[in-house]
């Protein structure tokens, strides 16, 4: 990769983060945390309390104009998903809390009533703890044998493997796009391709894809796939499942209650149309709506855009970042997403994330959620910078001096 001196896309959306105006112990905040969570621009906001102060209302209930305006516009949102990951329908789009909650909603519901004994399901070892756990469980209930695609000596998703583990016994393969530990983009295509031919359904976690580059899900062809809306500029409490809409048909509710059925009798119920099925409950409407807004928002910087100058930002950060001694990134050096895991000899990482948040910089420390590739790796955490289109150059520049200074400090207390 290499990166031009183009205007940085922060310049222009830089205003709309008053969370990025604010100091951190005498500092102006510098948060590279951005693979945890995203800030949310004012627009995003703003909708949020829009829909409070004006629409809020239950939806798909009252026949009266609030719940009215509330459910138009909480659909409205469903389609806005819909369009973003280039579903054929919003019928293909399930509102929930979480990705996670979305792994478990295919776990639980497909997972549960079409595993048997011997059945295997491919994950890799990068996967984020959200799509590994519930396999687990659904794996112990069902009998089925979880099988790991391992990595490339370059610390990516190994292809050639994954053909050598692939047969016929195969009935899922869920993998991430993005790690968010290693930053590196799998071939996702490819991925699915190879499932199709052996029968397997695939399901893909896109939570640290989504936000960043242009998704199309029917190019991929995946059978499912989750993100979270707190990490591309919408509150926290909302996500989605995308499913093919043949499959989401067949498979039966995760969760019983209101909202998700036809008729109930006292000893049984049947069951509304898709989406609703899988929505049951009062869902997060105003959150829903938020996410609505944070698209319209990331659909107005373009994602071609955000991504290509997250490409010109990470090979900035990068290139900084291998010139440091003694500092380990962990993953890939090209055709990497926009954040870096790294480790610095002999000081522990909570050390680093600690010392840099005096200076007013946000880095995550710890195992992010990917406990066994930290295994593999025999270290117990990594330090993470992660960017998003709002950071710019000199930030970097302000976390690589504030790291170097870290560093030397821990140096001097060690000699
Ligand atoms: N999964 C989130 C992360 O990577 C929380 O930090």
């Amino acid at each position: 990769m290499t990166y031009t001196q183009t205007k940085p896309l922060a310049d222009a959306v830089r205003d709309d983060f008053p969370i990025l105006q604010q100091q951190i112990n005498g500092k102006p905040l510098v948060y590279l945390d951005n693979a945890a969570t995203s800030q949310k621009p004012r627009q995003v906001l703003n909708a949020w309390r829009y829909y409070y102060e004006n629409d809020n209302a239950n939806v798909h209930r009252g026949a009266h104009s609030l719940s009215t305006r509330a459910t138009e516009a909480y659909e409205a949102a469903r389609a806005k998903v819909a369009q973003f990951i280039g579903a054929s329908s919003p019928r293909e789009i399930v509102f929930t809390r979480n990705a996670t909650e979305a792994i478990n909603l295919v776990a639980y519901s497909w997972g549960l009533n079409n595993l048997q004994q011997g059945d295997e399901i491919i994950l890799s070892v990068m996967e984020h703890h959200s799509n590994l756990v519930p396999w687990q469980m659904i794996a112990q209930k069902t009998g089925a044998i979880l099988k790991f695609v391992p990595l490339t000596p370059l610390e990516t998703f190994d292809i050639e493997a994954y053909k050598q583990l692939i047969s016929t016994k195969t009935k899922l393969v869920t993998v991430v796009h993005v790690s968010n530990t290693l930053g590196c983009v799998n071939p996702v295509t490819d991925i699915v391709t190879i499932a199709h031919n052996y029968g397997a359904k695939v399901l893909i976690d896109a939570c640290q894809s989504v936000p960043h580059l242009p998704m199309d899900v029917q190019a991929i062809d995946c059978d499912w796939l989750v993100a979270s809306g707190h990490k591309m500029c919408a509150p926290s409490g909302i996500g989605f499942l995308y499913g093919k809409e043949r499959i989401l048909e067949e498979m039966p509710p995760f969760l019983g209650g209101g909202e998700m059925i036809s008729e109930v009798f006292l000893d049984y119920s049947t069951y509304g149309d898709l989406p609703h099925k899988f929505e049951a409950g009062t869902p997060a409407i105003g959150e829903a709506i938020a996410l609505g807004s944070a698209i319209d928002y990331l659909n107005n910087l373009g994602m071609d855009s955000i991504h290509t100058y997250e490409e010109e930002l990470t090979c900035y950060l990068l290139e900084k970042l291998t010139n440091i001694p003694r500092l380990r990134i962990y993953g890939p050096l090209e055709n990497r997403a926009a954040l870096a895991s790294f480790n610095v000899e002999g000081i522990h990482s909570s050390d680093l994330a600690t010392l840099l948040d005096n200076d007013g910089i946000a880095i995550r420390s710890g195992h992010h959620c990917t406990q066994p590739l930290h295994h593999l790796f025999k270290a117990s955490g990594s330090a993470r910078a992660s960017l998003y289109f709002y950071n710019t150059r000199e930030e970097i520049d302000r976390f690589v001096v504030a790291l170097r200074e870290t560093i030397d400090f821990f140096s001097d207390v060690l000699v």
